[in-house]
């Protein structure tokens, strides 16, 4: 099979690397890539968002499966323009992938699928959500922008005043441009979030391991959001049997609600949940592979990934049996100076090879780019480190040795990646406020 994967980031080294592992594999290309993508798989210098280009690029190369990292294409339609071609393609169509293009959309279908998630009011103009605003007494609330903003557009609010600058923001400033054209205004919910991956196939939804992502860019979750700091897989206590629960209760009722509106969802479903004390809630969905988490599902992956997919793609996930790697994994990320109100480019990174050939290691490749002999950073997140071991505290100590080793100006990263899943492996504390069994 020859395969396109289209992105650039740490996740789409991840599936870089696991479909050049697969047998079916004949040869990888991937667009735009990045400086490890490249040394694995051939680069293809088009941007994931030139849908034309990547087409011609496809018809061309008679690319057998094209497997979509990001979000913006696939709401963009590619899944639409290639499937319109007689392309194959892992990703959802632009009406499935509205479930995260548009944020108002999704709960609408949560809603009609009445599965649980915050209670919300939607708002296109200024002062109709001005309004809404005087009658709340109950603070945190969550004001969402609709559309897709980067990761930038939700904006967790402590009181009035910071809630009437925040849809200010949105709707009158357009700091989002359109994507903020329509807000949410959401109830907020406390509880430990885990990030559920599924793939579906139109009809059957076949989740993946769970994982946990690190959200804020200093140690105790202190500091501004980011893409991402470091994620961890399994999550202990979210265990297969729940994973099927969450199936059941939340993936498999918005699916059945978008079938029933004509719309079939095929590719990979991210569900972020919240665990709160009064069970599991849907926070959002992402149409895609989740960046960090992937680094950190991926290498406990013991099936074939390019078949899943494949698979998938065709609409014959009851071929498929995933199986799990007992291992944990934990995957650090680096990202560049200033990160992430800034980014850095240009620094020579050392210590690559030196940390790659560790056992159980992989170390996958984000912004970075060739420049010479020196492979540099080219952005905020740089990299992830992610390392297997036999329980969490083995996987953490491998996947920061391992870190050690790398080094470039104005490194950063988080010192205590997994550390709550290495106190609730040690049976010191509980991760969920529930008891499943409840
Ligand atoms: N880890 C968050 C995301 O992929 O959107």
């Amino acid at each position: 099979m020859r395969v396109l994967v289209v992105g650039g980031g740490g996740r789409e080294h991840a599936l870089v690397h696991a479909f050049c592992a697969s047998p079916l594999a004949t040869q990888v290309f991937c667009a735009p890539g990045n400086a490890g993508i490249e040394q694995e798989a051939d680069p293809v210098a088009i941007a994931a968002d030139d849908l034309a280009g990547l087409l011609a690029f496809a018809r061309r190369e008679k690319i057998d499966l094209t497997v979509v990292g990001p979000e913006a294409p696939l709401v963009a339609g590619i899944a639409d323009l290639f499937t319109e071609n007689g392309l194959l393609v892992f990703g959802p169509r632009r009406a499935a992938a509205r479930l995260e293009g548009s944020k108002a959309f999704a709960k609408e279908i949560m809603d009609e699928a009445r599965v649980a998630t915050g209670r919300y009011t939607r708002h296109g103009d200024l002062a109709g959500a001005l309004a809404d605003l005087e009658t709340r007494e109950s603070f945190p609330l969550v004001v969402k922008a609709d559309g897709l903003a980067a990761g930038k557009g939700v904006l967790i609010c402590q009181d009035a005043g910071e809630a009437r600058a925040a849809v200010r923001l949105c709707l009158a400033d357009r700091a989002f441009g359109e994507a903020g054209g329509t807000v949410l205004i959401e109830e907020f919910l406390s509880g430990p979030e885990v990030s559920l991956l599924a793939l579906c196939d139109g009809t059957r939804v076949v989740p993946m391991a769970p994982a946990q992502d690190y959200k804020r860019i200093f140690a105790l979750d202190l500091g501004p959001n980011t893409g991402g700091m470091g994620s961890y897989c399994p999550v202990p206590g979210f265990d297969a049997g729940v994973a099927e629960t969450v199936a059941d209760d939340l993936f498999r009722p918005v699916l059945a609600a978008l079938a029933r509106r004509g719309t079939e969802y095929r590719g990979v479903l991210y569900g972020g949940l919240i665990v709160t004390e009064h069970g599991v809630k849907l926070l959002e969905f992402n149409c895609r592979f989740g960046d960090p988490e992937t680094q950190a599902i991926l290498p406990r992956l013991d099936s074939d990934l390019l078949e899943a997919c494949l698979a998938t793609a065709h609409g014959e996930l009851d071929t498929v049996d995933l199986r799990w790697k007992p291992e944990a994994c934990v995957s650090v990320v680096v990202a560049s100076r200033g990160y992430p109100a800034s980014t850095s480019k240009g620094d020579v990174i050392s210590g690559l090879s030196e940390a790659a050939v560790l056992p159980d290691v992989t170390v996958y490749h984000a912004a970075t780019a060739v420049h010479g002999h020196d492979i540099v950073t080219a952005g905020g997140r740089v990299l992830a480190v992610s390392a297997l071991g036999t329980h969490f505290a083995a996987a953490r100590e491998r996947a920061y040795g391992a870190l050690a080793r790398i080094s470039f100006a104005g490194m950063q990263s988080r010192p205590d990646i997994a550390d709550r899943a290495v106190r609730a492996e040690a049976g010191e504390t509980s991760l969920f406020p529930v008891d499943w069994a409840d």
